[in-house]
């Protein structure tokens, strides 16, 4: 059996501070590393000189982790990672910065992991890269002599070949995937756009069984949509802290329905978007006024970054004039919680709401949409309206899926949904949760690794 190494920006493994691994990623590969006997490498999230490597040993787990001085975390996380390819990725070219220090600090902390981790690497490895941080990685592993099975996979969107074009070292940063053997996107629509970049602008051909060439050198490209750690969610749905959470909600609400969105603060969420589709709900429906109340978790996320700023500011103020218009003296039609809740609380709120809101203007997958199925009662499940643009979409076809940029759309959802009858609602939740239940991370997880392996490694 082959060794796994991961490598993220942030690692999310086990150690003696936070014991229990966090999120749906963590639990995918914690208990593939521990079986493997694999590491797990990234950023600390701490900025300081950078030293050496910090192992960590924890449950039969071993993480890596590594301090990046302060113009790194400027330069490589808020600038390239979260103010250039995020916004490019998510279609948000207005948002886009183009900084040449930008690019220049993001290849300078993918070389300076390329330089530590190398060492550590054997040749019968699995590595495995994850995400935006890190494209260029694969790359800088072989110019240091790295042999092994190298697969990549990409947790956003892959954008359209039009807008990438105005990434000016766009060129450069596709080259760099064909260091990797195997490069996964989330799903087919990111794949095939990925494919049209290839034959639009590096004159390359797709093959059979996922094969793309370009100049002699053929990587595997895959379709392989994340899932959630669907057990836990569905024992957690079901603990006491959910049910106790689930009461709270539902005396809270006094008899009304419940609408539930959970999300980073991030402007990708479409959440302004939200808010502006419930409001005119509102105003549309002005006698389910008081029988609804909308509940929005979410924590700031990037905060350094102005445009988070921004979007924080707007919801702000969006939803205390939403409050501000509709609110009666004894209802808010809108609760709006700046804070992360435990996963198990988080899993009662979804389990009480009739309707999850999940209408990210764009989004790789969106895991929230796949807890919010996860959660449900199956003798009363909620219904979830989802944006058409989300890539869990293409797996939840029973959502009500919605144009999130209409808030007539949304309205409309909206009320379909609280009218909804239970053989409706359970019939359109059974294949959802079927889905959720039969490609969960795990399933995940063993789909991207099976094709890695079967790679021949790169001749030495
Ligand atoms: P992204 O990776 O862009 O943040 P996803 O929806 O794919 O979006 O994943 C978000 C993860 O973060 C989910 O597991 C979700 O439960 C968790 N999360 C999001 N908002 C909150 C919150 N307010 N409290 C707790 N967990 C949250
Ligand atoms: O899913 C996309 C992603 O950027 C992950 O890579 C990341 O861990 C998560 O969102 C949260 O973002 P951040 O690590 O910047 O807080």
């Amino acid at each position: 059996m082959s060794r796994l190494i991961v490598i993220s920006n942030r690692v999310s493994a086990p150690t003696a501070e936070q014991p229990s691994a966090q999120g749906g990623l963590a639990v995918a590969l914690t208990a593939a590393l521990r079986e493997a006997d694999g590491i797990w490498f990234g950023w600390s999230g701490q900025t300081g000189e950078t030293g050496d490597l910090k192992f960590e040993t924890y449950d039969g787990v071993t993480s890596a982790t590594i301090d990046l001085p302060e113009q790194d975390v400027e330069e490589y996380y808020d600038g390239y990672a979260n103010r250039t390819l995020w916004p490019l990725f998510h279609y948000r070219l207005g948002l886009t910065e183009f900084e040449r220090d930008f690019q220049g600090g993001y290849e300078r902390v993918n070389r300076l992991f390329a330089d530590v981790i190398s060492p550590h690497i054997e040749p019968n490895d699995l590595v495995w890269v994850h995400d935006y941080h890190m494209i260029p990685l694969g790359w800088m592993l072989r110019q240091q002599g790295i042999k092994s099975r190298l697969g990549f996979f990409l947790h956003i969107p892959w954008p359209p070949a039009r807008l990438l074009i105005a990434l000016p070292e766009h060129r450069r940063l596709v080259e760099a995937l064909f260091g990797y053997d195997v490069v996964g996107f989330q799903t087919q629509e990111w794949l095939e756009t990925f494919h049209d970049y290839v034959e639009r602008e590096m004159g390359g051909t797709i093959g059979e069984n996922g094969d793309v060439t370009v100049g002699g050198r053929t990587i595997k490209a895959i379709a392989c949509p994340i899932g959630i750690d669907a057990k836990e969610f569905i024992a957690n749905a079901n603990g006491p802290t959910a049910q106790a959470t689930h009461e709270r909600m539902m005396e809270s609400v006094t008899g009304r329905d419940l609408i539930v969105g959970v999300d980073r603060l991030d402007y990708s969420k479409g959440i302004e978007e939200r808010f502006n589709g419930y409001q005119r709900y509102l105003e549309t429906r002005p006698e389910m006024r008081t029988n609804v109340s909308l509940l929005q978790i979410a924590p700031p996320s990037r905060a350094t970054v102005q445009s988070y700023q921004e979007i924080r500011a707007t919801l702000d103020a969006l939803s205390g004039r939403i409050n501000g218009a509709f609110a009666e003296i004894d209802w808010v039609p809108l609760r709006y919680v700046n804070r992360g809740l435990p996963r198990d609380v988080l899993a009662g709120a979804y389990r009480a709401a009739r309707v999850g809101l999940v209408t990210p203007l764009r989004d790789g997958m969106n895991l929230v949409a796949k807890e919010f199925v996860a959660a449900q009662d199956p003798e009363d499940p909620g219904v979830l309206i989802l944006s058409r643009f989300a890539g869990a979409a293409e797996q939840l076809t029973e959502a009500l899926l919605i144009n999130p940029y209409s808030p007539d759309e949304m309205a409309d959802a909206i009320e379909q949904a609280l009218a909804m009858p239970p053989d409706e609602r359970i019939a359109r939740w059974r294949k959802m949760y079927d889905n959720v239940v039969n490609e969960d991370v795990i399933w995940w997880r063993k789909r991207f690794t099976d094709v890695l392996t079967a790679v021949e490694p790169v001749a030495a």
